[in-house]
């Protein structure tokens, strides 16, 4: 049997490997309440199989899971509206991982920039999970007959291995089984830099702490961090064109315009002509503005961890529902005998 149409479905995942940052907010976060907003089942996943790829301390792990998930409800997801799941929690994923990893090819994991820069000159030392993880991503995604995943732009590589492996799954045995997923990468911040460095992402394992804005800094920290900022010594541009050699520049302009729901030409025409010395207290008065809430929030929820955990066992339960049933088809179209009533 195939399925021709699917219902659009938005998936979204982020590892609970610690210091939740703005990257993490502008790029993902956010856009995920956008999509909360919309007409359309949503379903945001703490990916914490995907941390272990690399390694976390199992105290740390649990602590960043309940984190996120207070971080994901401050940013205004709501768990009733939303499922909100830690992937362990639902089996599914990780068992169409492993038909995955028999579809996909050795080639195409090799391919994958994420690897390349994870596992560097030592991969022979690499975890085995490290290089299946795009598989174990696509099965997020695909057990749910997800359509549309919205993600930062550092993920759009992965998505169109998801899409090779669904149409490789599709292929194989003859069905219209799994969607072709589209990527969502939108917004002015889909790649937050570093405030160190405006040629490197902005990254929950940079080890200067000043290189990114995280969820749980204070308001001073957070002002502290912009008025430190990188920047170099011109006036700001009135025109997009004159941010083209200018990274850091262009970085705090995405992240304002980002931060307040401008485009950058918007942001551009009342902040053109003006020195880092007027635009960056500006900027860190509107972020402290923006996040502070989210902060407060987090620190709030993350005193009740019973009802974070109670959050994440009915979000599982809600998604089970879904991925059982697909599960159980996608076993069947591979040739797995299901087990009878005894
Ligand atoms: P990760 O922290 O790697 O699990 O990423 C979770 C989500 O945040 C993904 O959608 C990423 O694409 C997004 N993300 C991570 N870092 C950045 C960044 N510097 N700028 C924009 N989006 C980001
Ligand atoms: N690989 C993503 C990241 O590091 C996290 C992730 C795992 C994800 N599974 C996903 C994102 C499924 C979107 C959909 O950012």
């Amino acid at each position: 049997m195939s399925e021709t149409s699917f219902t659009p479905r938005v998936f979204s995942g982020i590892q609970p490997s610690g210091n939740l940052h703005l990257g993490n907010y502008l790029g993902a976060l956010k856009r995920f309440v956008d999509w909360q907003a919309k007409d359309m089942e949503t379903i945001y996943c703490m990916v914490d199989l995907h941390a272990i790829t690399v390694w976390q301390d199992p105290a740390d792990l649990k602590k960043s899971t309940r984190e996120l998930c207070a971080g994901f409800i401050a940013a205004g997801i709501d768990p009733e509206k939303s499922i909100l799941i830690n992937q362990s929690q639902v089996p599914e994923h990780a068992q169409l991982a492993w038909i995955f990893n028999c579809v996909a090819r050795m080639g195409w994991m090799q391919r994958m920039t994420q690897w390349k820069d994870k596992a560097g000159k030592n991969a022979q030392n690499a975890s085995l999970g490290l290089f299946a993880y795009p598989a174990l991503m696509a099965a997020d995604i695909l057990v749910y007959h997800a359509t549309h995943v919205p993600v930062g732009e550092d993920q759009k590589q992965h998505l169109e291995l998801t899409r090779d492996i669904a149409i490789k799954f599709n292929h194989d045995y003859g069905v219209n089984f799994f969607p072709e997923t589209e990527p969502v990468i939108e917004g002015a911040a889909t790649r937050v830099m570093s405030l160190r460095d405006g040629t490197k992402k902005m990254s929950k394992s940079d080890p200067s702490d000043a290189s990114r804005i995280n969820l749980i800094d204070d308001a001073d920290t957070i002002a502290k961090k912009i008025r430190k900022a990188k920047t170099d010594p011109e006036a700001l541009p009135s025109e997009v064109e004159g941010l083209e050699a200018r990274p850091e520049a262009r970085n705090l302009v995405n992240i304002y315009a980002a931060l307040a729901d401008m485009t950058v030409e918007q942001v551009l025409a009342e902040a053109g002509g003006r020195q880092f010395s007027e635009f960056k207290p500006m900027l860190a008065d509107l972020a402290v503005a923006k996040m502070s809430p989210i902060t407060t929030e987090m620190a709030r929820l993350m005193e009740n961890q019973d009802e974070i955990d109670k959050i994440l066992a009915r979000g599982a339960l809600r998604a089970r529902e879904i991925t059982a049933p697909i599960l159980r088809k996608a076993y069947d179209i591979v040739g797995m005998v299901a087990p009878v009533e005894i």
